[in-house]
C-alpha cells in the first residue's frame, strides 16, 4: 500500500518565494513552515493505495490534457480543524477546475474513490499551527502550470515521491 496523491507542483522560480511566504506565515499563525521542496497544490488525494492498482492511475492520468493556465496565489488563509495556514488562488482559473473535475472522473470511473467535498484548491505552507490567519488578500505569486504529477508521501519520512508527470 502507498499513500497517494495527485498534485501541482510550482516551478523552480516561485519555490523560494513560497518558502519565503511560509515562514512568514508561521510568524502569524505558529505551528511549522512546510519545507520548500514539499510544497504543492493537491489535485485529488487518494489515500492508501494497493501497488496492483497504480497502473490503473497512470491510466487514468494520461487520459488528460493540461491546458497551460496561470496559477495565481493571491489569498492567504487557514483550516481551523486540519490546523493548516495555506496560499490560494483567490479566482479558480478555469482550467483548473476543468483539471480536478476531469481527475475525479476519470478516477472515479476507474473505481477509486475521492472526497465529495468540492475542491477548494490551496497550497498549504504551515501545519500544527496554534492561531486561525485572517484571511487575506497578498501579493500574488504565479506560477505557470503545464503538467502535473503523481506523488507518493513516505510515511515517517516527511518526504514526497513523484511517480509520474502528466498532462503534456
Ligand atoms: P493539505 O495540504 O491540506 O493537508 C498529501 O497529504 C496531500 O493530500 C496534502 O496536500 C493534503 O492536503 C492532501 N489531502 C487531501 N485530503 C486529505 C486527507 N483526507 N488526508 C490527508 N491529506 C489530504
Amino acid at each position: 500500500m502507498a499513500r497517494l496523491f495527485f498534485a501541482l507542483w510550482p516551478d523552480a522560480p516561485s519555490r523560494p518565494r513560497l518558502a519565503a511566504r511560509a515562514a512568514e506565515l508561521v510568524r502569524l499563525c505558529g505551528g511549522r513552515a512546510v519545507p520548500e521542496a514539499n510544497i504543492h497544490l493537491t489535485l485529488a488525494f487518494l489515500g492508501e493505495v494497493d501497488a496492483a492498482r497504480v497502473p490503473l492511475l497512470h491510466a487514468a492520468a494520461t487520459q488528460l490534457e493540461v491546458q497551460p493556465f496561470r496559477l495565481e496565489l493571491d489569498r492567504l488563509g487557514s483550516f481551523s480543524a486540519a490546523r493548516v495556514g495555506w496560499s490560494a488562488p483567490g479566482r479558480m482559473p478555469e482550467a483548473l477546475a476543468g483539471l480536478a473535475a476531469g481527475l475525479k472522473a476519470a478516477l472515479e470511473s476507474r473505481g477509486f474513490t475521492l472526497d465529495d467535498r468540492p475542491f477548494a484548491p490551496h497550497a498549504t505552507l504551515a501545519r500544527r499551527i496554534e492561531r486561525a490567519v485572517v484571511p487575506q488578500a497578498i501579493e500574488p505569486i504565479a506560477w505557470q502550470a503545464e503538467e502535473f504529477a503523481l506523488v507518493e508521501s513516505r510515511r515517517g519520512t516527511g518526504r514526497y515521491e513523484t511517480l509520474g508527470a502528466f498532462g503534456r
